[in-house]
């Protein structure tokens, strides 16, 4: 598989990213809310980078009737959301495509009036994002090229991989072979 984004590269740039969540949020309720599955592994280095008492939250949101470059219906579980009231919320996710997913968490946590919500990813996509929303922070504005890894999946597969690869035809068909081929 092709690295895209090496290991090394990640660790140094969500370094900068807990840094700058650290500074805009000092002396602030900050939560930060994962989006299951994709933000996990950022998630667990992002918060041990970022300085400030936060609290750590999830959110789980499945696409029905997509495909794996487009999206379907977005259904938000938002029943292990704790309290949020008055609080800062960043929406943490792994990538930033066409915007659709975050757009969807937008609307629900608003729902929680939290005192603020910004959102974060590790990738952004910029030349496929369809919806007005622009992610606050990022890690990498990455090319329209489908990625694994670092939380990542295709198939569910990939996403313990350390590094952003591109994966190649046979990659594919191999984690198709382990369960329900992808759409
Ligand atoms: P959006 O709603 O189009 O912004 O897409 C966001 C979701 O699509 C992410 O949370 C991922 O689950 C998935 N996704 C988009 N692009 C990729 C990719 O290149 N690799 C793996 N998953 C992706
Ligand atoms: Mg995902």
């Amino acid at each position: 598989m092709r690295v895209l984004i090496s290991e090394a590269q990640i660790r140094d740039r969500v370094r900068e990213l807990g840094t700058q969540l650290s500074r805009e949020y000092a002396g602030r309720p900050l939560t930060i809310l994962g989006v299951l599955t994709g933000s996990v592994v950022l998630l667990a280095d992002l918060i041990r980078a970022t300085a400030v008492p936060l609290r750590v939250a999830l959110i789980s949101a499945s696409s029905y009737g997509g495909t794996r470059t487009s999206p379907g219906t977005l259904s938000v579980n938002s029943s292990l959301v704790p309290d949020l009231k008055g609080r800062d919320v960043v929406i943490l996710d792994d990538i930033f495509d066409t915007g659709h997913t975050l757009v969807g968490m937008f609307d629900a946590v608003k729902a929680f009036e939290p005192k603020s919500v910004k959102s974060a990813v590790l990738l952004w996509k910029s030349d496929r994002t369809t919806v007005e929303l622009i992610p606050d922070f990022y890690g990498f504005k990455i090319p329209d090229e489908f990625v694994v890894g670092y939380g990542l999946d295709y198939n569910d597969e990939f996403r313990h991989l350390p590094y952003i690869g591109i994966p190649d035809q046979d990659d594919l068909i191999a984690a198709s072979g382990h369960g329900t081929p992808a759409s």
